[in-house]
């Protein structure tokens, strides 16, 4: 086997929707920690709507299951547990409010780092929830200590 089609299969693999539960326990649940595809995933159901995303914070690796949902700037956002960093449930953007210099009056207003965490699609067939990895070629920020604390899975490795 070559290179080429050893990172194809590996891509394939991850690639397919695995079941991760029912709808009603997961809802009843509100953050579950699965496996999916050997990759530490969270679940969270918030008014009514699932969400995944990679269970290590992209800052320091701390263990977003376990901290809690606010609204921010309008959007759902797990608070980081550990620092208290702020990612939108949605697309995993860091929030962050700051202030502009130039305007020294002007209250903080709310600000995007760009997508840090690496979120994954979710779907409801039949009364069980399904999730989808993300593209693992495309890297994000949480890639790091989903590998850190990932050791089974192979990611592609892009040339
Ligand atoms: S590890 Fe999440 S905010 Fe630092």
């Amino acid at each position: 086997m070559n290179e080429d089609s050893s990172v194809k299969t590996s891509t394939e693999k991850t690639s397919s929707p695995v079941c991760v539960g029912t709808e009603d326990d997961l809802k009843k649940q509100r953050k579950t920690m699965v496996t999916v595809h050997g990759r530490e995933v969270v679940i969270f159901c918030h008014a009514g709507m699932f969400y995944a995303m990679d269970c290590r914070c992209y800052h320091a690796g701390g263990p977003l299951h376990l901290g809690e949902i606010e609204d921010f700037n309008g959007q759902p956002c797990i608070v980081c547990p550990w620092h208290k960093y702020k990612i939108t449930l949605a697309t995993g953007e860091g929030l962050y409010q700051a202030v502009n210099p130039r305007e020294p009056s002007s209250s903080p207003k709310w600000r995007s780092k760009g997508v840090k965490q690496r979120t994954h699609s979710v779907a409801v067939e039949g009364g069980n929830v399904y999730v989808t990895l993300s593209d693992l070629d495309c890297r994000k920020d949480s890639d790091y200590y989903a590998d850190k604390f990932n050791k089974r899975i192979n990611y592609p490795v892009k040339k």
